[in-house]
């Protein structure tokens, strides 16, 4: 089966990816994903300076998904600077994701990885664990004014990873900004910001940072997620490449967001639960599903989602 897509000109060896965050930290971790069988080496989201995130207990898996407050653990955009030359010999595209604690962050961070050249660049507008810093993307005129920032600096495709949004409204809104902002791909969905588990039987919640408040993953997300794959796939009408995460566990749940206007998906809580093995069983899974309903690719099957 072939599971390769081409994403703003850049081909994938395979459309099944690790999500930013999941073991892809270290050089070691990133050398871990260039020789599995992911089929893109997506980064860390980086900062400008180094940082340890927040205090443990920070992640905690359970039925159904995964609760997180990491605080942006990463290296920082220099050593990640430093490390893309040698990741990109894996012969797979490398997606740098940039953050920031600041706006003025980011066009510092984007010129210089930009130099670097990564395949991609993905700007996260979705991180919800930093203590008092709200979201970028859940405030329109920062974003736009934020994307018209770094666009000109970026010579490399460059894509945007968004919160869910619950509300159509939202959507066209975000679609708005996007289409105005020379956007070449969209990441759907970060994690769905500050919820709560709670563990009843010790009364208590499972992670430290933010009262135990933070971004849920996992199962327990795949509509919100798939949602709005589709609600911005439909804005786009299908012109807007889109990267899906968010509840990949099985090869059919890559094939839903494939279905809903995909060309790609990223696997977060998946990751790292099981290793990078975790891409050859999806891959696995992915073809079967492809071949039983007669699809002759993962683009065969790309947005064709029925409506009744
Ligand atoms: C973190 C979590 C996110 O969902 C994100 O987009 C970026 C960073 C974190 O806590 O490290």
């Amino acid at each position: 089966m072939d599971l390769t897509v081409t994403i703003a000109g850049v081909k994938f060896p395979s459309c099944l990816m690790n999500a930013s965050g999941a073991l892809c930290v270290t050089a070691e971790e990133l050398t871990g994903l260039g020789r599995s069988r992911s089929g893109a080496i997506v980064t860390k989201s980086m900062t400008v300076e180094p940082r340890e995130g927040n205090p443990e207990p920070r992640y905690h898996p359970f039925a159904g998904g995964s609760i997180n407050s990491m605080g942006l653990p990463n290296l920082g955009y220099r050593a990640y600077a430093e490390l893309i030359p040698a990741l990109k010999q894996f012969g797979k595209p490398l997606i740098a994701s940039v953050a920031g604690l600041c706006e003025d962050d980011f066009p510092a961070i984007a010129k210089v990885i930009n130099g670097a050249a990564p395949d991609l660049i993905e700007v996260n507008l979705s991180c919800p664990n930093i203590p008092g810093k709200p979201q970028i993307g859940y405030d329109a005129e920062a974003s736009e004014r934020l994307i018209k920032r770094v666009r000109p600096l970026i010579t490399v495709p460059m894509g945007v990873k968004l919160p869910p949004y619950f509300d159509p409204a939202h959507h066209e809104l975000m679609g708005s900004v996007i289409a105005r902002c020379g956007v070449d791909f969209l990441n759907l969905i970060n994690s769905v910001g500050n919820g709560l588990f709670v563990n009843p039987d010790n009364e208590t919640v499972v992670i430290k940072p933010k009262g135990g408040f933070g971004g849920l993953g996992g199962t327990i997300i795949k509509p919100v997620a798939l949602a709005n794959v589709r609600a911005f796939y439909k804005y786009f009408k299908g012109r807007m490449p889109i990267i899906g995460t968010g509840g990949v566990v099985q090869g059919v749940d890559a094939f839903e967001h494939l279905l809903c206007g995909a060309s790609a998906v990223q696997v977060g809580t998946a990751l790292v639960e099981e290793g990078v093995q975790v891409f050859a069983r999806l891959e696995k899974e992915l073809a079967a599903c492809l071949e039983q309903r007669g699809y002759k690719s993962a683009e065969d099957c790309r947005g064709k989602l029925k409506e009744l």
